[in-house]
């Protein structure tokens, strides 16, 4: 299992300058991380319930308390740890952080039933703070005060703020809105810095964590790339090495950081589930094979997964039983590469995020990638995951660093289950041949219309049900596909992609002249969320 206890086996070295985040369960908090990273200062999440072992170890110079769905009035609401105030280094709190940070040092946090804020509001400035001065959107004509636009979303507020602590900023209402400690360097915000419509949250944040924390911006491309090939050195020494590869831009920088690492001493194993798009390992053995001499095996393994999945119908039984036949499949043939000492995976943060490893509870597992925590135990084989602290824009600029082109980067992402959570309900050959026509040709299009890198994620859904339709003068009764694509930053969420009537209608019209057994196409207007970008 990838534990909070072992999530530092691998970069942990890349920054000196770090800041370490109590997830209390905020919608923001991955938001939270980005922000602090694009700052150029590493930062890593933490449960609300971190040991001070693990705070130790990770020697931040400050820590930034998350928001969260709870309320600190409530008597068994999850606390901060009493050694993180004892740690004498800066800590900021933000809406539920900054309410408890108030609850547990003797101040006062009232449950409000009228006065809630949920969205944009202003906040004025009542007294100077290191955090905002010389912050303002605009002056209040009549107290001269400076005034904030920023995004709230609470339920609670603090109605008396702790011993020694002073009121910066008040909302409307007059409560409290920003509280300091300037002595013991602890602060309090009841907005979201870290969301966009806060329009002074980003220097907000680079206050509190290059001003107040005194870090400097060292988290970049160029040290992690070193300190990750210096990290698989020193663990990897001479061993032989195994790799998941499965072609995506996380598993090729991987592998790119293997190959700087240990050169040619490690293989390659490629597991073909029949879930793939069209020609996949072709396209991608063809890329290597030019450019760079990687030792891949591919193993064919369709009717296996296939097999496996017949009557399976619910969507995280089908990653299961996909993640398990994978996990078979590779321990197979590791066992018959021996002495394979290393698996190597390109588990990113995002993998083992939304799988809920570090979340606030695993009740927050939204869908299981099969590529976390598969693998652990197995063997005597050790683990590594080389790029598991970075995100998926972080491992692209790594990926453009190392020289991929430009076309591998931003290829669309491609989820590890595959075909199997875009075709609704039972998985089955036929289904799958024809997603991977129709997907074809809606990316063809996509590219020919200029459209390709203009959005950030389009496929294709298999929907298992049958329409009428009428070709000739023959009645059709065939099934439907829906078309999906997104625009979005982090994939954490995204608009439905405004295609024009136009393309929309020629890729329809090529879709059911071309593909058999299609009748109807349709287009998915739904965001994430409410819904999710793939379908299952
Ligand atoms: P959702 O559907 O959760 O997808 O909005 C967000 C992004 O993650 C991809 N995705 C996955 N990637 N294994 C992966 O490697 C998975 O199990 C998985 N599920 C979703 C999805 O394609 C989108 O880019």
């Amino acid at each position: 299992m990838v534990t909070l206890d072992n999530r530092m086996d691998c970069d942990t070295k890349c920054s000196d300058y770090r800041i370490l985040v109590i997830d209390f369960g905020s919608q923001y908090t991955q938001l939270l991380l980005r922000r602090i990273r694009e700052l150029g200062v590493y930062s890593e999440l933490f449960s609300w319930n971190v040991s001070e072992s693990q705070v130790s170890a990770f020697n931040p110079n400050g820590i930034i308390l998350s928001g969260g769905p709870h309320s600190a009035v409530d008597l068994h609401f999850p606390c901060v740890p009493e050694f993180v105030f004892q740690l004498g280094i800066p800590i900021f709190g933000i809406c539920y952080g900054m309410q408890i940070m108030s609850q547990q040092l003797g101040g006062e946090v009232q449950h409000l039933t009228t006065q809630r804020e949920f969205g944009c509001t202003r906040i004025t400035l009542v007294t100077e703070s290191i955090l905002t001065n010389d912050m303002c959107d605009y002056v209040d004509n009549i107290t001269g005060y400076s005034v904030l636009d920023v995004w709230m979303s609470h339920g609670d507020v603090v109605t008396t703020v702790p011993q020694d602590f002073t009121v910066i900023g008040i909302n409307k209402y007059r409560q409290v809105a920003i509280m300091a400690n300037e002595d013991r360097r602890l602060y309090g915000v009841q907005f979201h810095p870290e969301v966009t419509h806060t329009k002074q949250g980003k220097n907000i944040l680079e206050r509190f964590i290059m001003c107040i924390c005194s870090c400097k911006s060292s988290w970049k491309v160029a040290n992690i790339i070193d300190n990750i090939v210096m990290d698989i050195r020193v663990k990897v020494g001479n061993d032989k090495v195994v790799l998941g590869f499965s072609g995506g831009i996380d598993s090729l920088v991987t592998a790119l950081l293997l190959r700087r690492a240990i050169g040619c001493r490690f293989i390659c194993v490629f597991i073909d589930n029949g879930l793939l798009l069209h020609r996949e390992f072709d396209r991608i053995k063809n890329f290597c094979d030019k450019n760079y001499d990687l030792d891949i095996i591919y193993v064919p393994k369709e009717q296996l997964f296939l097999d496996a999945l017949i009557g399976v119908i619910d969507p995280e039984e089908k990653r299961k039983v996909i993640g398990r036949i994978f996990t078979e499949v590779f321990e197979e043939q590791i066992s018959n590469l021996v002495p394979i000492k290393w698996l190597v995976q390109g588990t990113i943060y995002s993998d083992i995020i939304e799988s809920g490893v570090s979340l606030f509870s695993s009740k927050n597992v939204i869908k299981s990638h099969h590529n976390v925590s598969c693998f652990s135990g197995i063997m005597n084989v050790q683990l590594l995951e080389p790029i598991r602290n970075l995100f998926k824009d972080e491992v692209r600029s790594i990926g453009l660093e190392l020289g991929l082109p430009y076309s591998i980067v931003y290829r669309y992402p491609f989820p590890g289950p595959g075909l199997a959570i875009r075709i609704l309900g039972e998985v089955k050959r036929e289904y799958c041949d024809i997603l991977r026509k129709v997907d074809c040709i809606f990316i063809e299009e996509l590219k020919r219309d200029n459209l390709y890198y203009k959005i950030s994620q389009a496929f294709a859904v298999f929907l298992p049900i049958h329409s009428v339709g009428i070709q000739g003068d023959q009645r059709k009764y065939e099934w439907v596909v829906s078309l999906r694509a997104v625009e979005t930053i982090d994939f954490m969420t995204a608009r439905w992609a405004y295609l024009s009537y136009d393309f929309l209608n020629k890729v329809s019209n090529r879709i059911v002249n071309e593909v058999e057994g299609i009748s109807r196409v349709v287009y998915d207007i739904s965001s994430k969320p409410p819904a999710t970008i793939e379908w299952e």
